[in-house]
């Protein structure tokens, strides 16, 4: 059993306590069909991704449609970002409406065009900002609310600490915690001693981020922090196998790995689910970069990766995977094919 620290759970979330294993939200990535993708190897919850505020309100039917929970079954989350606190608490009663487990607020984007707003990691360093933001979304969400923070804005002003006791105070029930600032992006090391100063500062779950990319790193990161979960971001592109590798650790089990065979029809089916859910075009571009990793650092997977994203449509990738698992990963370019390896 890998070590936790007892946490208080918030009484509305009893199947919290058992809950390990997240998948992350991500931008153009954790769609409804990744999402289901992941869940039968392990990933316990999974998030949509991050949706503004202000497009909820306005009613943008292209921020709405990011909101696709509608039915779904298994533990989900929607995130929201912004910066206006009656806006957020606009955007939450109006999801209300909609399925989801718990609504999370985004406070670690770096992303300049959201920065720019005000709106994710920005408020890190705006404390009272930050704080009539998650009171107002407290107070309008019948959901329990939860947080997503980085360890501060910049090195000078790490305050993860401050962050995770106010939001506590506020009501919060869980805090993730990616371990880096705002300024170093997805740059240098995700810190996990910050993760684990963090699990001891407060009394609510915090749900470690950063840097896990299968079995070994995830044991390592709650062993090193005895976090109450793990949330998983680029381990999980073109990878929903590092789910099965973290259940293995939790269940104290050696992972069985994919064969070639499982990797093809696993893709196969999430290209058919994504052109089902989002239309031929954006489905077929939706799948690509989730192929480019799967298949990476075999054998033949050069060839394979640029043989896909020569093909305009879904049925002429699928026709790839499918050779591809009768035949194995391609062998030898065929003229005009060549490819750096
Ligand atoms: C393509 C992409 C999109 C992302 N979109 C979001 C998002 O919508 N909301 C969010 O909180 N974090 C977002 N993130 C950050 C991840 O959720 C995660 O915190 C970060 O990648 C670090 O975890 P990892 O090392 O497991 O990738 C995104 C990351 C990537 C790579």
């Amino acid at each position: 059993m890998l070590p936790r620290k007892p946490v208080r759970l918030d009484p509305r979330l009893p199947w919290l306590a058992t809950t390990r294993r997240f998948l992350s939200p991500m931008a153009g990535v954790t769609d409804r069909p990744f999402r289901r993708v992941c869940r039968p190897f392990g990933a316990d919850m999974g998030f949509c991704e991050f949706v503004s505020a202000a497009g909820l309100t306005y009613g943008g039917e292209r921020t709405w449609a990011l909101v696709d929970t509608d039915g779904e079954e298994d533990l989900v989350g929607v995130q929201i970002f912004g910066n206006d606190p009656e806006q957020m608490a606009e955007a939450a009663r109006l999801l209300m409406n909609h399925r989801l487990d718990v609504l999370d607020i985004n406070f670690g984007c770096p992303a300049k065009k959201v920065v720019k707003k005000c709106g994710g990691s920005a408020l890190l360093a705006d404390l009272p900002l930050l704080e009539s933001i998650v009171r107002e979304v407290v107070a309008a969400s019948t959901v329990p609310v939860t947080a997503k923070i980085r360890t501060g804005w910049d090195e000078e002003s790490v305050n993860y600490r401050e962050v995770g006791l106010m939001l506590q105070d506020l009501g919060v029930s869980w805090v993730t915690m990616h371990g880096r600032t705002r300024a170093q992006k997805f740059t240098g090391e995700a810190d996990w001693d910050r993760i684990a100063d963090l699990v001891e500062t407060v009394d609510i779950p915090v749900i470690g981020n950063g840097d896990v990319v299968d079995g070994a790193s995830y044991r390592r990161l709650v062993e090193h922090t005895r976090c109450h979960g793990v949330m998983i971001g680029r381990g999980a592109i073109g990878n929903p196998w590092i789910f099965a590798e973290m259940k293995a650790v939790d269940e104290g089990r050696e992972p069985v790995r994919p064969g070639l065979e499982e990797m093809c029809d696993v893709t196969v089916d999430h290209i058919r689910a994504e052109v089902a859910a989002r239309g031929e075009k954006v489905g077929h571009f939706t799948v690509r970069k989730h192929i480019a990793k799967t298949f990476r650092g075999r054998p033949g997977s050069a060839l394979l990766r640029k043989r896909v994203f020569a093909t305009d449509d879904s049925e002429s990738m699928i026709a790839i995977l499918e050779e591809t698992r009768r035949d194995g990963l391609p062998t030898s370019a065929e003229p005009g094919e060549e490819v750096a390896t």
